[in-house]
Formats: structure tokens, C-alpha cells, sequence
């Protein structure tokens, strides 16, 4: 099985991208919703809770691990893939490298949690993948909790989203990294906001297209985890009230979340 994880429901956003591009494997995801928000905590506790969910998917049979949680990956991926010799993948790389290869002028903006942003991870990767590239990047707290009551389409979240961005418009940029696997919720609001022609680098569908092509380069991995009998399962932490009329409009299906101690 694939094993997924996030501090809440924003990962299901990747789990329906992996679902979509890869049917025929199992995932068993799991959503620290206990502990969430993870994007306000210090690095030492994301990389606590990190390092507890992945033994939690590892005990479920997972392996393979993707970290559908910028917060996480940012603070905590370096930690993980030392420490567990399966694959480990994660949502930045792969988003980065598809904002390295769309924007013509160089000019990137990314949006995340303070952890994420604070972590300096998507500067490094960019400069990494398009040397001498300008990032520009802005910490966003308040959205993943207007995601998390469900405020999608609200007054004061389209607000919200304008001020957020306003900086990155006076920037220049001509793509723009959702940092945050909530924010694909808000795209609809994001996008007019920021300039329609600006390109938006979805990473859950970025991290989707990578495991799809790691699963058709890699026979082992591919036989390993591939088993359509076995239907994918989905744990949460904590069960708010919210948060099963929110997995429904992530997958556009009603989705049993069963509760579990992690
Ligand atoms: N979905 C998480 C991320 O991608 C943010 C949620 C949180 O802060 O817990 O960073």
C-alpha cells in the first residue's frame, strides 16, 4: 500500500491526484487531525509527529511514504529518509521542478504555512533546480483553518486571499507554487487574485505525476504495491465536525474516515 500522511485534510487533495493517476494501488492514508494545525508548531514537534505517522502507516502494511504535508516535508523530510530505508516521497521536489521548468521569467512565488516558509526548503530546492531563479515567498496562516471550517467560497476568505497576495502581484512573478496541500481547495479564489495568466503549480497533482512515473520506471516498486482487490483506507486522529462534508468535496464521494490513536 501507499502510505499518506498530513497534519488534516489538505493531503487528500494528494490522495485524490495519486488515486486518479494511479488506480490499481491501494493507499492507506492518515490524517493527524489530533494535532493539526502543524504549519504554527516548531520544527522538533512536526518532526515528532512526523516520525509517529509514518510508524503508524509503516504498521499498516504501508511501503512507500509520501509526506502530503509541505509543513511536514519542509521540517521533517531530511529526518525520515534517514531514518527508514523505504521511498520516501514528498510534495515539494516534484512541485518544484515543474515551477522550474514553466516560468520564463524566473520569477517565483510560493505560499505556505509559516513552517514552510520559514524552513527556507523551496528557495534551496528552486535555486538548486533553476540556479539563479527569484523566489519570492509568503507565509499565509490563515488559510489552512478557513480550509478546515470549510470557508471556501466566503467574502472574507477571498479578502483574506487579496492581501496575502498582494506583495507577491508587486513581484512580477509569472508562476506561483501552492506550498500547501490545502490550498488547492482555494485555487478558484487564488487564481483571479494573483492574474489568470500567472502559472499555478499545484503540488499534490505535482507529486501525483511523480509517483506515477517512479511506479512505471521501478518494476519492483510497481508489483510491490500494486493490488486492485485491496481497497484504500482513510484514518484520521480526530473526526471534527467538518471534516467528512470536506473529504467528500476532496474526492467527490462520501469517504469513511475511520478514527485511530497514533
Ligand atoms: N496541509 C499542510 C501543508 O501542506 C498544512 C496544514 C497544517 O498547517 O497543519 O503544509
Amino acid at each position: 500500500m501507499i502510505g499518506i500522511f498530513d497534519s488534516g485534510v489538505g493531503g487528500m487533495t494528494v490522495a485524490r491526484a495519486i488515486e486518479t493517476l494511479c488506480p490499481g494501488f491501494p493507499l492507506i492514508y492518515l490524517g493527524d487531525l489530533a494535532r493539526s494545525p502543524y504549519g504554527s508548531k516548531s520544527p522538533a514537534m512536526i518532526t515528532e509527529y512526523s516520525h509517529r505517522n509514518t510508524e503508524f502507516l509503516l504498521r499498516q502494511g504501508a511501503k512507500l511514504i509520501v509526506i502530503a504535508c509541505n509543513s511536514a516535508a519542509s521540517t521533517a523530510s531530511t529526518f525520515l529518509r534517514s531514518h527508514y530505508a523505504h521511498t520516501i516521497v514528498d510534495v515539494i521536489s516534484p512541485a518544484v521542478n515543474q515551477a522550474a521548468k514553466v516560468s520564463t521569467t524566473g520569477r517565483i512565488g510560493v505560499i505556505g504555512t509559516r513552517a514552510t516558509i520559514n524552513s527556507g526548503l523551496y528557495e534551496q530546492r528552486l535555486q538548486d533546480a533553476r540556479p539563479g531563479c527569484k523566489v519570492y515567498s509568503q507565509a499565509c496562516p490563515l488559510l489552512v483553518p478557513l480550509v478546515e471550517e470549510g470557508w471556501l467560497k466566503r467574502r472574507e476568505t477571498k479578502m483574506i486571499v487579496k492581501h496575502y497576495l498582494r506583495p507577491l502581484r508587486d513581484k512580477q512573478i509569472d508562476t506561483l507554487i501552492l506550498g500547501c496541500t490545502h490550498y488547492p481547495l482555494l485555487k478558484n479564489i487564488i487564481s483571479p487574485r494573483i492574474g489568470r495568466k500567472i502559472h499555478i503549480i499545484d503540488s499534490s497533482v505535482a507529486v501525483a505525476l511523480h509517483l506515477q512515473s517512479l511506479l512505471e520506471k521501478d518494476d519492483k516498486l510497481r508489483t510491490e504495491l500494486y493490488d486492485p482487490q485491496t481497497p484504500s483506507r482513510f484514518f484520521v486522529s480526530d473526526i471534527p465536525s467538518p471534516v467528512n462534508a470536506l473529504a467528500a468535496a476532496i474526492f467527490g464521494r462520501t469517504v469513511l474516515l475511520e478514527k485511530t490513536d497514533v
